[in-house]
């Protein structure tokens, strides 16, 4: 098999250089997030407000002689170029008690102008969409930009898995890092927890409880689904916008990425016959290595979440046959 790597460069991409849109509080964070990981030489930051831009790549960029060298600056489009990675964090944040769907509208305008200005410059890079609502804007992206489907990657469910396993691992006295469990589906309301093949390091949830004495009965399934659902919503309410989780798990996309790892993630692309699903990009557990989303995994799942997977991913379709791009 050609080598990922000679590939890239054939293609004339850097592999150690990303491009960011968007330096709000989720783009500055990555960025600095980044820079921390050494996964990246080179990194452009770009914004609508080029100041702000200019600011957060001084501000990350004075943070490099005590990690590894990054010419970080602020940029524009034609920089992107030769960027093997471009992350999309650009546009409206969810106000308090706002859903990720209500930001659809708006964000949509905003890709029409950004995806094609990224496509003109570079149509061979990998595009990881982080704004949201991060599937519909996964699936908008992907038309927009004509890229084969593995290419374009939306954060979908990693975050909220990660939200899922940091509460059940609370919950049940042990590291999260031993919890295997994922939320599949919209990352946004009808998000679907996995409990039927959750797990603690190959042991079923009921037997592991039986062992160490921590009941997870119904009544606690239901709230740390409902707690993981909501987590935005009450961080949002604290302190206006969520952007440190959300910064790691794009490091992880990123290094999944960039070190072709064939990690499982549970990012957002499109399905294409999976469940029975067409035409719609959600969160399910996909492998993921240096040419983007190489294949979508079956998880098995039981007849009640099945039903809550198709009925997330029918939402997703509503709103995408209501948006105009
Ligand atoms: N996928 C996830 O799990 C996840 C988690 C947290 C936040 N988000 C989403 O990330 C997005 C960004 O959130 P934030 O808190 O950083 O918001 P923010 O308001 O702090 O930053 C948004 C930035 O986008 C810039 N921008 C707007 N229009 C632009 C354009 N046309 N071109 C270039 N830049 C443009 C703004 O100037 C601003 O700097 C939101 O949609 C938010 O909901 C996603």
């Amino acid at each position: 098999m050609e080598s990922l790597h000679e590939n890239k460069k054939h293609k004339n991409l850097n592999i150690q250089k990303c491009g960011i849109i968007g330096c709000g509080a989720v783009g500055a964070t990555s960025a600095h997030t980044l820079l921390g990981s050494g996964l990246f030489s080179e990194m452009v930051l770009i914004d609508i407000n080029h100041k702000k831009a200019e600011g957060e790549a001084m501000d990350i960029g004075h943070g490099a002689p005590f990690v590894k060298p990054v010419n970080i600056y602020a940029g524009d489009y034609p920089d992107l170029s030769d960027a093997y990675l471009v992350i999309v964090t650009a546009g409206a944040n969810q106000m308090p008690g706002e859903t990720r769907i209500d930001l659809a509208e708006k964000n949509v305008k905003i890709f029409k102008q950004i995806i094609p200005e990224i496509v003109k410059y570079n149509k061979d890079c990998i595009l990881l969409i982080v704004s949201n609502p991060v599937d519909i804007l996964t699936s908008v992206a992907l038309k927009l930009s004509g890229f084969e489907p593995g290419r374009v990657i939306g954060s979908g469910t990693v975050l909220d898995t990660g939200r899922f396993k940091y509460l059940l691992g609370e919950h049940l006295g042990v590291d999260s890092r031993n919890v295997h469990a994922l939320i599949i589906g919209e990352h946004g309301d009808s998000e679907v927890a996995v409990y039927s093949s959750a797990n603690i390091s190959g042991v079923d949830l009921d037997e592991f409880c039986q062992t160490c004495n921590k009941c997870i009965d119904h009544h606690s399934m239901r709230r740390i689904y409902e707690d993981v659902k909501n987590s935005a919503y009450e961080i949002i309410e604290r302190k206006g916008a969520t952007f440190y989780a959300i910064a790691r798990v794009v490091k992880r996309i990123a290094q999944a990425l960039i070190r072709d790892e064939n990690a499982i993630l549970t990012v957002s692309s499109l399905v294409d016959g999976h469940y029975g699903l067409y035409d719609v990009c959600l969160g399910l557990p996909s492998v993921v290595g240096q040419n983007g989303v190489k294949q979508i995994i079956d998880t098995p799942l039981d007849d009640d979440e099945l039903k809550q997977l198709t009925d997330s991913a029918m939402k997703l379709k509503e709103v995408l046959d209501s948006l105009d791009f």
